[in-house]
């Protein structure tokens, strides 16, 4: 936390932090995988350039370079000794002024990192998830700019999760305000109608996730035709099979949509085997994405 490795138990904020009462920070997920050559930390780079893009569009300078960042998160992994684990770095306005301006508090860096497998269920990975359309719209891109992660953003995300558990689902997919397809609450989407896969993109106010970038590479490498398009409602009601991707859900089938059930209702052939590819990139068993893992030793 700002330049030092300390113990879990003593990283803490004061009350008086700016981002405590008005949500002003901005943040990565990333995960590290374990692979035979230890533990890599996987897209590295992509995540980095993103906390950067997010602080930028929040005006926020984050006081590391992205080089300064890398050390210390492969610092954090080692001196751990952790495998597979979830890293959070976080950089947000401290205690300075409660002002909503931010301009009098310090930036202050912290970056967290725990094992934590699995996100949406493991077996949520094989039989696929229940997700259910949000009554809350995903935020307009000129409200906030959807591309950044910021910390204040989420309570959108929260509030269409909260409500989809509530009434027994996983997950919550959410519009944008036209009405199209946006995404889950913190993953992005993909369908499969006919053997061609489609994504939206950042026009419905989505945030660009590194995984939906991963599995549009592997999906185009698998001989699949990936088209970026507008999706409705009616398509993802309509797909024989439907996934949803990001850091943590990895890439998690969707069996049903508010008791529709998608395709066969559970994980389709196409879903499984980017699974698949998905698993060897991160794993380091397939060479052709060596560049996508940052290796810890
Ligand atoms: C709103 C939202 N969309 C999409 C994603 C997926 O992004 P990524 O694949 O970079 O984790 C996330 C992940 O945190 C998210 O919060």
């Amino acid at each position: 936390m700002n330049g030092k490795i300390i113990p879990w138990e003593s990283a803490n904020v004061h009350v008086s932090a700016h981002a405590l009462h008005y949500g002003s920070g901005v943040f990565e997920g990333i995960r590290s995988y374990a692979t035979k050559r230890g533990p890599a930390v996987f897209r590295l780079a992509l995540h980095l350039a993103r906390l950067q893009v997010s602080a930028a569009a929040h005006g926020m300078e984050i006081p590391y370079s992205a080089e300064e960042l890398t050390e210390a998160i492969r610092q954090l992994i080692k001196r751990n000794e952790f495998g597979a684990c979830y890293i959070r770095p976080i950089c947000f306005y401290g205690s300075g002024s409660l002002n909503v301006d931010p301009s009098k508090c310090p930036v202050e860096v912290a970056i967290l990192a725990w094992p934590w497998a699995s996100y949406l269920a493991a077996e949520g990975k094989e039989a696929g998830i229940r997700v259910t359309v949000s009554p809350w719209i995903k935020f307009q891109s000129k409200m906030m700019p959807s591309t950044a992660k910021a910390s204040g953003q989420y309570i959108n995300s929260i509030l269409a999760v909260h409500d989809a558990v509530l009434r027994g689902y996983d997950e919550a997919i959410l519009l944008d305000n036209q009405g199209n397809l946006a995404e889950g609450s913190a993953e992005n989407i993909f369908l499969v109608h006919d053997q061609v896969i489609r994504t939206n993109d950042l026009r419905h106010s989505i945030l660009l996730g590194v995984t939906r970038d991963s599995i549009i590479s592997i999906a185009r490498d698998l001989g699949y035709s990936v088209e970026i398009a507008e999706l409705h409602l009616e398509d993802l009601l309509s797909a024989d099979e439907a996934f949803l991707v990001g850091t943590a859900a990895e890439v998690t089938p969707v069996r049903e949509v508010d008791r529709v059930k998608i395709g066969n209702g559970g994980r389709g052939p196409i879903t499984r085997k980017i699974q698949e590819a998905f698993f060897s990139a991160t794993s380091g068993n397939d060479s052709k994405y060596d560049d996508w893992l940052h290796y810890v030793e």
